[in-house]
């Protein structure tokens, strides 16, 4: 308690209300210590499910920023609104029906959108995964999956991308739909992963699984340090 009376307090705003928290928060923590609970808008914690996303103005600044709530610092007078789902129609497709090798814009098919792309770049601007949003529609425009792809793979789905463009493009979901065609037509088979998944369905990793399953996080994280495999690079 008296090391948390010695930390400087900042001011935030949630939803238009004032709260003072210490200073060195997330926005995420922040937000629990002034006494919100999350309910959505919150996953992993870590950066890597996209659950939540977060708008927000500093004072006296008048741009509308955005970025995940669990990776970034709460500063001095911050305007927050957490935004739990952004809305965007995703095409529906059956992965083994597209047969790209006839169809030239298997993208430009399901997202005709993509074709008002002004190039404003808004999109990359939004990214708080740095990933070059505007590159990887104009990719998938020319019809360059491959390269759509690959710029897209660190996407994480917030879908801060899509909520300010001026296009509607739902990126992220263009996005999903190069990486799934890649995956199942453009890179080379896997006889390693084919053999995995096998022995999978055959249960031969089950007894391992449930062994895991039980373990406390202790116990998982000595696992993990002890592995053999993964362990450079
Ligand atoms: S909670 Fe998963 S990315 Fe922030």
């Amino acid at each position: 308690m008296a090391e948390e009376e010695d930390k400087k307090m900042i001011e935030i705003y949630v939803m238009g209300r004032r709260y003072k928290v210490p200073e060195g928060l997330t926005i995420m923590t922040a937000l629990e210590y002034a006494g919100y609970k999350y309910v959505r808008s919150c996953g992993c914690r870590g950066g890597f499910c996209g659950a939540c996303s977060t708008v927000f103005r500093k004072e006296g600044d008048y741009k509308l920023m955005m970025d995940l709530a669990c990776q970034t610092a709460a500063e001095d007078g911050m305007f927050l609104v957490q935004l739990p789902f952004v809305p965007a129609v995703r095409a529906e497709f059956e992965i083994d029906e597209l047969n790209i090798e006839e169809n030239d814009n298997v993208m430009l098919e399901h997202y005709p959108e993509i074709a008002r792309c002004v190039s404003c770049n808004t999109c990359t601007k939004s990214c708080p995964q740095d990933i070059k949003v505007m590159d990887y529609v104009q990719a998938s425009l020319r019809g360059d999956i491959d390269r759509a792809a690959k710029l897209s793979f660190d996407c994480i789905q917030c879908g801060l991308c899509s909520i300010r463009c001026p296009a509607d493009i739902k990126h992220y979901h263009l996005a999903q739909l190069a990486r799934r065609i890649k995956g199942r037509y453009i890179d080379p088979k896997s006889s390693e992963l084919e053999k995995m998944v096998q022995e999978l369905k055959e249960g031969k990793y089950d007894e391992e699984l449930e062994k895991l399953c039980d373990m406390s996080e202790e116990e998982l994280k000595k696992v993990y340090d002890e592995r053999k495999f993964q362990k450079e690079g």
